[in-house]
């Protein structure tokens, strides 16, 4: 659930009518709802209940200072793939002993620095992964806590460019070879076995190849106790789907029943990664028609909007719902493409929509919370849009619409003695 409706043929996030935060912020525009967000982590947080547990929002889904700050104060932790995403959960005032470091190319910098803050614990996706970490924590004098991301072999059935949890994905340990590496990890000075770890995909809209995987996981898990190893929590990682055109996915609720049963006579502390579950359906891009472009074949609804804002319905030709803001206008529907400004076939928003519209009118794509901002570039020299937090009936601009010249900032000129000739 969230908490984007029509008053009245409105469209509102929360108390506000989004067509107000066109008027104020412009278009193209990024809006999340503070009390949607808030829910969906609740949502997590409640399922667990009592059993030890972190929620590690998965910072790649969304990583506005604003989002992460709202997540750190509902107690939080975070999953971080770079130093980058540690240093925003640092600026959003996160706390780095409830951060774990995802990843398989972590640097020996960003594992420093990591080491530096005291995070929990860093998902270890490779041997040689771990060496370096040996070796970094050696030269800084500390004790790294570890997890292995063990690849269980399990198919996600999810689109192939999300699935991560399969033996020809670049992710993880595959589950083979993994009771030998925690053999070394166990021998070596500078690191602590604390955690077993997977993530198998994303959008996943069924709980049965996760427990698949939490099952296999429990056999290595035997087998480690057998070799002396002792695991203190299991992290399952993220890829709760969310209903983008229908799907019915599991409730958190029901993903943590069917877990707990499973891990029952277990002491283990619970971790998970969610990143879309929390953020998809709590954020809207909003975009202005600029032209309709009826045609034999086809009619187009050119927006303002195009795939270096949103690039998910381009890469994975995923779905997204894309409605009026205002539908108090009576008007004719068509069936659309609805495309941006980009000079590619490829950038489209959605194909063959049946809307109502006239040019100037306002368009909201849903379930664009989570994958989207984060995604956005500069393809063609477009600023990239606002985010905005609604909450109640207050507005906050979280991120302003950047400015042209930050398209070029960084970059500079030839030295005027430049050579011409080659
Ligand atoms: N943990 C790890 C190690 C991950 O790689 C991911 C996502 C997550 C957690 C969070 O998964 P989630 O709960 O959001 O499913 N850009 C794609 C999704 C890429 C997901 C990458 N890994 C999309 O727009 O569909």
């Amino acid at each position: 659930m969230d908490h984007f409706d029509y008053r009245d043929g409105v469209l509102y996030g929360e108390d506000v009518p989004l067509t107000q935060i066109a008027e104020r912020f412009g278009t193209p525009c990024y809006v999340y709802s503070k009390a949607t967000l808030a829910r969906h982590y609740r949502a997590y947080s409640e399922a667990l209940g009592s059993h030890p547990h972190l929620i590690c929002y998965a910072v790649k889904a969304n990583s506005n200072l604003a989002v992460l700050n709202l997540l750190a104060r509902l107690g939080a932790g975070f999953d971080i793939v770079s130093v980058g995403e540690l240093e925003r959960v640092l600026a959003a005032g996160g706390d780095p002993a409830k951060v774990v470091f995802s990843g398989v190319a972590k640097q020996a910098d960003e594992m420093a620095r990591a080491l530096d803050v005291g995070i929990k614990c860093f998902n270890v996706e490779s041997l040689p992964e771990l060496e370096r970490l040996d070796d970094t924590a050696g030269r800084l004098g500390k004790v790294a806590a570890v997890s292995l991301r063990v690849n269980p072999d399990v198919d996600a059935r999810t689109h192939p460019y999300i699935s991560t949890g399969l033996k020809d994905n670049k992710f993880g340990i595959p589950v083979e070879q993994a009771l030998g590496v925690y053999a070394r990890a166990a021998q070596m000075s500078h690191v602590r076995v604390v955690g077993i770890d997977c993530h198998i995909g994303s959008q996943l809209t069924e709980l049965a190849p996760f427990l698949d995987a939490l099952d296999r996981l429990l056999v290595l898990l035997d087998r480690l106790k057998e070799h002396g190893i002792h695991i203190e929590h299991l992290d399952l990682g993220g890829g709760l789907g969310v209903p983008y055109q229908g799907e019915r996915p599991p409730a958190p609720f029901d993903y943590a029943r069917a877990l707990l049963e499973r891990l029952e006579g277990r002491n283990l502390t619970l971790l998970f990664e969610p990143g879309r579950s929390i953020a998809a359906n709590a954020g809207v891009l909003l975009t202005r028609i600029e032209y309709l472009k009826p045609g034999e074949a086809k009619n187009f609804a050119i927006v303002d909007a195009g795939m270096n804002d949103l690039i998910r319905p381009s890469l994975y030709q995923a779905w997204q719902a894309i409605i009026p803001v205002d539908t108090r206008e009576p008007r004719d529907t068509a069936r659309y493409d609805v495309v941006g400004p980009v000079c590619e076939t490829g950038d489209f928003l959605g194909k063959d929509r049946e809307l109502a519209l006239a040019p100037g009118d306002l368009l909201a794509v849903r379930s664009a919370g989570a994958y989207g901002f984060v995604m956005a570039s500069n393809y063609n020299s477009r600023p990239r849009p606002p985010e905005v937090m609604v909450d109640g009936d207050r507005v906050h601009l979280v991120r302003r619409r950047e400015g042209i010249e930050a398209l070029w900032a960084g970059e500079s000129l030839l030295p005027e003695d430049a050579s011409e000739s080659h």
